[in-house]
């Protein structure tokens, strides 16, 4: 087995995602599709994984913004920071922590309540009484949790939760 041919980030401590320990490696896609600073969703079963060549190497997480699941992997990556093509929250792939809140504001990882901001150069859009604004507050904006991944002869792998089914299983 080789695995010097593609860098790989470890996982934060504390945020590996669930059922993976002890999973088992899947081949998912060949490093070479996945030049540094690219990054593409692979899908298995009906687990749809963001791929991300980031500075700190490659990762795997959910295509799910942390925010409201958008596909992290229609954002932009600069060096370790994916930007969600929604609501502009940014998120650290190197940490799992937010670096830039999402526009509609609403409660953190730790559940602090944080208000809506509006871009420079947006006109503010008050946000009007009703059951909208109440479920924009409490919606959670989490830490993204990581899929362990290496890299085997050309071929980079991701430990899946046992539960993820494929066809051919
Ligand atoms: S869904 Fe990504 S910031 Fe809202």
């Amino acid at each position: 087995m080789t695995t010097v041919d593609g860098r790989v980030a470890p996982t934060p401590p504390g945020l590996a995602a669930a059922g993976t320990h002890d999973a088992a490696y899947r081949p998912v896609l060949a490093v070479e599709a996945l030049p540094a600073g690219s990054m593409r969703r692979v899908s298995v079963g009906d687990l749809d994984i963001l791929l991300a060549h980031t500075s700190a190497g490659i990762v795997a997480t959910d295509d799910r913004c942390p925010h409201m699941s958008a596909p992290l992997s229609l954002g932009t990556l600069d060096g370790c920071a994916v930007a969600c093509p929604l609501h502009r929250g940014v998120f650290d792939l190197a940490t799992g922590e937010t670096i830039q809140r999402p526009t509609t504001g609403g409660l953190d990882a730790d559940g602090v309540l944080h208000p809506a901001w509006t871009p420079a150069g947006s006109v503010p859009k008050p946000d009007p009484p009703g059951s909208k604004t109440e479920a924009r507050k409490l919606t959670r904006t989490r830490r993204i949790r990581f899929y362990p991944v290496r890299v085997v002869d050309g071929t980079v792998e991701v430990a899946l939760p046992r539960e993820v089914v494929s066809p051919g299983d």
